[in-house]
């Protein structure tokens, strides 16, 4: 029977916004996707926009389309390395057929670790795509970017 502590993967809803609204600027402070852009993601995305919640709390989510391409995901700071970007990742991977990959930051090297350890290798390097930053192409085997 559902506790109301069990960890739950569920696509998004409008009435997550605020939540989302606040990890993303806890994770991304400097560049945080709007509340706009993320109800675009929603839009745009559907069923691969997802939340892990537990009880009320919203601890992650991650945002990715049918072709596999990610287009963001973080867990909440202090919930963090307990394996719930893990989670969220392999969902995703699931729901794609092991088909995933993404841009990420050439200096962003907690996302680059978490990424290999999920098995993803890079594949493309993209020079000052964030501006004065690369973007480092990953991919999962058999994957590759549109
Ligand atoms: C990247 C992120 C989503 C990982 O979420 P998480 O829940 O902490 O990840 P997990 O606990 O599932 O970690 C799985 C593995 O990834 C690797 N990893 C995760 N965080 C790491 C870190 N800070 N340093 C080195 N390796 C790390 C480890 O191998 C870890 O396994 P371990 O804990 O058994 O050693 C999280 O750090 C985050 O939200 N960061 C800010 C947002 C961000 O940069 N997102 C990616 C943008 S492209």
């Amino acid at each position: 029977m559902e506790d109301g502590n069990s960890l739950v993967i569920r696509e998004f809803g409008t009435d997550d916004i605020d939540q989302l609204v606040e990890i993303e600027n806890q994770a991304f402070p400097k560049t945080p996707y709007t509340r706009e852009s993320l109800l675009g993601y929603a839009r745009a995305v559907g069923e691969g926009f997802v939340v892990l919640e537990k009880g009320k709390d919203i601890l992650g989510y991650i945002i990715f389309d049918a072709e596999g391409h990610v287009y963001s995901t973080a867990v909440k700071e202090k919930h963090r390395r307990k394996g719930l970007g893990a989670l969220l990742f392999t969902y995703a991977s699931k729901h794609s057929r092991g088909k995933l990959w993404l841009e990420v930051r050439s200096k962003n090297s907690t996302a680059i670790s978490f990424y290999k350890s999920m098995g993803m290798k890079t594949v493309g390097r993209i020079g000052n795509y964030y501006g004065t930053d690369d973007a480092l192409i990953m991919a999962l085997k058999n994957s590759a970017p549109r």
